[in-house]
């Protein structure tokens, strides 16, 4: 059943109290995870090497850890002179084997930043050649990555023929469809996070896409909808008009192949990313979260193990414990409202509220941990309802069984100064179960009132045992500006990609011929998003155990 979270100073506190609950649902101590609880200093000294708080407009990293920038907004990546997108955020790395010398990288590219793009031109008056640019710098990244041997750097292999660009002016397919009668969309946008399916093909999530096309606003009092174009601020329809619900999917990409899908039946709303994972019985589930105040956390329950094309949506109705299905043909009520299934999915937000689906603060970042098969889910912050720090919700299903139809919840972590940081948003656990976070206090909010202790967004790291644990460390801090988006690890997890998004946004105020930026990272001059690779010692350490210098 649902427990109802409070926010005393006891649960102020992420929790020691989680992870020796965590230890003992495995039945295990430290010495048995082969964590070595003398890794970061002994007793009661906390001696973790974190990082502390600045505004400074650098990529800085904690001792024992270095980095490198992988590729950056506006490099050339292929023969036919194609070139990396701007606000990088997912990323996935696959490699045939973990200590093989090359491996292919997926990067999102997320939002146009007309500031940028257009430095100088004037943004009312639209021009076509503006909106092909912008087309043109969202979507994803298909990148080659080699390396000389398993310890030196990663290099993008600009004359491999795997590099390609998925964008907004890319033909991609329903599997599922038709939507609103067409077959096929013009390109994939507002790319945030994402997955990777057992079968190696990546998952590129939709997430706010209003402002391209316009909004399709559904009543469910008449069944009927239409389209607002006042949220159309790029007014990309003022010359391509393309249907609003084209967008909002979740989009499969193969990466052998480069062809791309939007998946119907995993539903359309603000898609935040996709964890994938396995049920008891083998059928694939993916995790969702509907990025937007008092939105949802769906999963969709595949009806095959090679595949994500039938299979059941649900939505998670935390007061109950219960998911609640998404089909029309078993609800009686929805069948009323939509009529057919595809039109539900369509509007999903529309028809989770109708269920009864519970409304959360943005839930953005899932994760499972690999001990205890929780499912970890930031909850960024609800500014509204005046929770502006966020909070990481546990979700314990039945007989720890994706596949489950009932579940626990409980709050795992609750931002703030106690726990040491704020809006947390993409989460991944390491196979030692430590858990990695990366902030997004927004740019405009950046180091001001009630963020300012906080500094700059970062990359932290709640360790699963030793002195360090129950506490988030400061291990990355991003620019000005900036969030750090999509840490992935590199399968023999020595490598941690991540993404440095948007730096100096809020702050840029573009035009010639000042050109005026509030961030000059990472090359000095214009700010550019960019992939940095990041290793060392106290990586390993962690991911690894290897001993800490
Ligand atoms: Fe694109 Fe919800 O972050
Ligand atoms: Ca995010
Ligand atoms: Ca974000």
């Amino acid at each position: 059943m649902y427990k109802q979270s409070t926010t005393n100073r006891s649960e102020n506190l992420m929790e020691r109290r989680a992870f020796l609950e965590f230890l003992g649902v495995m039945g295990v101590g430290l010495g048995a995870l082969g964590f070595n609880p003398l890794a970061f200093g002994t007793g009661n000294q906390q001696v973790f090497p974190s990082l502390r708080r600045s505004s400074e407009d650098r990529f800085r990293v904690a001792k024992g850890l270095h980095y490198k920038v992988l590729v950056r907004w506006g490099d050339v990546i292929n023969h036919q002179g194609e070139t990396f997108g701007i606000n990088n955020d997912f990323t996935a790395c696959l490699m045939d084997r973990p200590e093989s010398l090359e491996g292919t990288l997926w990067v999102n590219h997320e939002s146009p930043d007309q500031n940028l793009l257009h430095e100088g031109a004037h943004l009312k008056n639209r021009t076509m050649a503006q909106v092909v640019i912008e087309q043109k710098s969202v979507g994803g990244s298909l990148l080659k990555i080699r390396r000389t041997s398993p310890s030196a750097p990663w290099v993008v292999d600009t004359k491999s023929g795997t590099n390609r660009r998925l964008t907004g002016e890319t033909s991609i397919p329903f599997e599922g469809g038709p939507i609103v009668g067409k077959s096929e969309a013009r390109g994939t946008l507002g790319n945030c996070s994402g997955g990777v399916t057992p079968w190696g093909t990546i998952l590129t999530c939709e997430e706010n896409t209003d402002e391209y096309y316009g909004k399709a606003v559904f009543d469910p009092k008449t069944g009927k909808h239409h389209i607002d174009f006042k949220a159309a601020t790029l007014s990309w329809s003022q010359f391509f008009p393309a249907p609003p619900e084209h967008y909002g999917w979740v989009v499969e990409v193969d990466p052998k192949t480069a062809s791309a899908k939007k998946l119907v039946s995993l539903g359309r709303f603000a898609h935040e990313g996709a964890l994938v994972t396995q049920a008891s019985d083998g059928r694939i589930v993916v995790y969702m979260g509907d990025d937007s105040n008092d939105q949802c956390v769906y999963k969709f329950v595949s009806s095959r193990k090679d595949s994500l094309a039938e299979g059941t949506l649900w939505v998670a109705d935390l007061k109950q414990g219960r998911w609640l299905a998404l089909d029309v043909d078993k609800n009686p009520r929805l069948k009323e409202v939509f009529k057919v299934q595809s039109n539900m999915l369509t509007f999903s937000r529309e028809a989770a509220a109708i269920l009864g689906g519970t409304p959360l603060d943005r839930p953005e970042g899932i994760a499972q941990n690999p001990f205890n098969k929780a499912i970890y889910i930031s909850l960024t912050n609800n500014i509204p309802k005046g929770r502006p720090f966020g909070s990481i919700l546990k979700i314990d299903e039945k007989g720890k069984d994706p596949g489950a139809e009932e579940f626990q919840t409980s709050t795992f972590l609750v931002g703030g100064e106690e726990v040491g940081l704020a809006c947390p948003d993409n989460i991944v656990f390491d196979p030692r179960g430590n858990l990695w976070i990366t902030t997004d206090i927004s740019g405009s909010s950046l180091n001001k009132p009630p963020y300012a202790p906080f500094g700059n967004n970062g990359l932290y790291v709640v360790p699963a045992g030793g002195p360090a644990a129950g506490r988030a460390h400061l291990i990355a801090a991003a620019p000005v500006g900036a969030e750090l988006t999509g840490p992935s690890f590199s399968p023999d997890f020595k490598t941690l990609f991540l993404s440095v998004q948007h730096p100096g946004e809020a702050g840029s105020t573009g035009g010639a011929p000042s050109q005026i930026w509030s961030s000059n990272w990472p090359d000095g001059g214009k700010p550019k998003s960019a992939v940095v690779t990041v290793g060392g010692p106290l990586l390993e350490s962690l991911t690894l155990g290897r001993p800490f210098p």
